[in-house]
């Protein structure tokens, strides 16, 4: 409720360049139209003016499954949104829809899968070998569908990060979606964050909030989610490239 409370704190305080992000509409639940709901939705923080990395941001990517966030990461460097490369996409699926979607991008893919490892740890020490091994600045959790140890976490302090579809602290775990409608919340949204060893914890980089209409099925609320998530991930991952920079002039 506090989260309602600053975000609608946070939108009668802006000012008319930052009024462009979000909403006109004065009751969402009354227009469920999909074209309007990125003008309904709010991102936050507003996005940093593309900031250049000299040299690149070299990331590594872990995706589970349909690998959409990954393939938005994707467009955002080819479309010159996010100054990077993604120097490896690990997936744990061998036939997943990330390593398709890989493979379709030029991007270099590949395969741990958590099955072939006797525990989480053994994985997660594959995974920091292979990100090492290519020098990445830092890690994207893009749908990776397994908890990680403190020893991936360790590996890359403030450098891990992770795509959740609630706005945290709130519905963390699996099927937020579900939990947000189950609630019957009238705002919900995604948020990326660092990662630390409590699940779906840790500090957030930035949120973006949706309107929950009356309407909605999990489908619906998952699309729309998705389609800010889509946003949300390259300009966290700026974000995050930006303290990364900073914290190395110190
Ligand atoms: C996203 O909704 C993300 O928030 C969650 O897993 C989903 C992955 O979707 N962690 P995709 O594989 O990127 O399409």
């Amino acid at each position: 409720m506090q989260l309602v409370f600053s975000i609608v704190n946070k939108m009668n305080n802006l000012d008319e360049k930052e009024m462009n992000l979000i909403s006109t509409a004065s009751n969402p639940r009354q227009n469920s139209c999909y074209e309007k709901d990125e003008k309904r939705s709010l991102i936050w923080p507003p996005p940093p003016a593309r900031p250049k990395f000299n040299p690149r941001l070299n990331l590594g990517v872990m995706a589970s499954g349909n690998g959409s966030n990954f393939e938005a990461l994707v467009k955002a460097i080819q479309n010159s949104e996010l100054d990077a490369y993604i120097s490896i996409l690990v997936v744990n699926n061998p036939n997943c829809e990330a390593r398709r979607r890989a493979k379709r991008l030029g991007v270099p893919c590949v395969v741990h899968d958590h099955r072939e490892f006797s525990s989480r740890e053994e994985l997660d020490e594959a995974l920091v070998k292979t990100f090492t091994n290519h020098a990445v600045e830092g890690v994207v959790m893009a749908g990776w569908m397994r908890i990680v140890t403190p020893i991936l976490i360790a590996a890359f302090p403030n450098r891990l990060l992770n795509i959740h579809p609630s706005l945290l602290p709130s519905f963390r775990g699996l099927d937020a979606v579900g939990q947000a409608l189950k609630a019957r919340v009238p705002i919900s949204g995604c948020s990326v964050h660092l990662v630390t060893p409590q699940v779906d914890d840790g500090p957030v980089l930035a949120q973006a909030a949706v309107p929950v209409l009356s309407s909605d099925d999990h489908q619906s609320l998952s699309k729309r989610i998705q389609r800010m998530e889509h946003q949300l991930l390259p300009l966290s991952v700026a974000i995050a490239g930006q303290n990364w920079r900073n914290a190395g002039q110190n």
